[in-house]
């Protein structure tokens, strides 16, 4: 009986760490989903994804840009519902043609970091899957945090990119934690059902080996649920919500990785239909499937 009744409560205690959300956060683009031109997500409208991720379990949001007031808005947002904040400015085109900007968002992080304090920020990525060498990208990075430490923000800071340039490449692993894009759509030769398993154990233990000792989040990882297939990799909304189910549970066998679901909702302004149909709020019922279904 004694037995019987330990078992009963250990399997209990596994099923509710099982059928949680092992996702750290989710990524959204600053522009309001459905649309099909660009279009700033308004405070309200943050408040509502930031509603939502913690009504389902996510404990951060991921942003890519500070363009649309972003930072701030993500981060009132995110405060509001008690939840934390992956900040990153974009570099789109080369690390060099985006000084000034980069430089002015630095800034605009510095005054967020004092609002909205230093536990609402899990770190701050400068450039996602920048096109330019690794060492013009790491300059900027070491430089960023070098100025950030010199004014007291201890932000942890790195740069995302995909994880095969990372592994590749692994001085972009160099500042303070890996930050990687894994996408197994794209990775090739993959089904959805393989999602969690190649992202832990391909991807992760590519980028643990490549760069030791340092925290690894994976900043995305995802399924469409429409456009062309790649090989075996076919997008339905069916395959996105097995994508969404294997990773959720391959998480939760690896707690020393951060992971982030791609993304929030339909972005209708990107350039196919594969890219425009990762989202994931209102389309793919999380607590009641995803999540309860390992
Ligand atoms: C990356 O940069 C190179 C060299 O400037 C350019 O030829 C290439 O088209 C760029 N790739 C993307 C995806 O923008």
């Amino acid at each position: 009986m004694k037995f019987f009744l330990s078992s009963l409560i250990i399997t209990s205690l596994v099923s509710q760490v099982f059928c949680a959300n092992n996702f750290a956060g989710i990524g959204g683009s600053n522009s309001k989903g459905g649309n099909s031109a660009y279009t700033c997500r308004s405070q309200t409208d943050w408040n509502n994804l930031a509603n939502n991720a913690r009504n389902n379990g996510f404990r951060a949001i991921r942003i890519t840009g500070f363009d649309c007031d972003a930072l701030h808005r993500a981060s009132r947002a995110a405060a509001a519902a008690g939840i934390q904040v992956l900040a990153g400015i974009y570099i789109a085109g080369t690390v060099a043609s985006t000084t000034v900007q980069v430089n002015n968002e630095v800034q605009i992080f510095r005054q967020a970091y004092a609002e909205f304090g230093a536990g609402r920020y899990v770190g701050l990525t400068i450039g996602n899957e920048v096109n330019d060498s690794t060492g013009n990208i790491m300059a900027r990075v070491y430089d960023i945090r070098g100025y950030l430490r010199s004014v007291g923000v201890n932000t942890p800071v790195s740069t995302v990119h995909t994880w095969v340039r990372i592994r590749d490449e692994p001085a972009l692993c160099g500042a303070d934690f890996v930050a990687a894009n894994a996408h197994t759509f794209y990775d090739g030769g993959r089904t959805s059902a393989q999602a969690g398993t190649f992202v832990f154990q391909t991807v992760v233990p590519a980028l643990k080996s490549r760069c030791p000792g340092k925290n690894v989040i994976i900043t995305e990882s995802g399924w469409p649920s429409r456009g062309g297939r790649l090989g075996v990799a076919v997008p339905s909304v069916a395959d996105e919500r097995t994508a969404l189910q294997r990773l959720n549970c391959a998480a939760a066998a690896d707690r020393s990785v951060s992971l982030y679901a791609f993304e929030a909702d339909d972005q209708l302004w990107k350039g196919n239909d594969n890219e425009r149909s990762f989202g994931i709020f209102g389309k793919i019922n999380l607590q009641n499937d995803v999540f309860a279904s390992c």
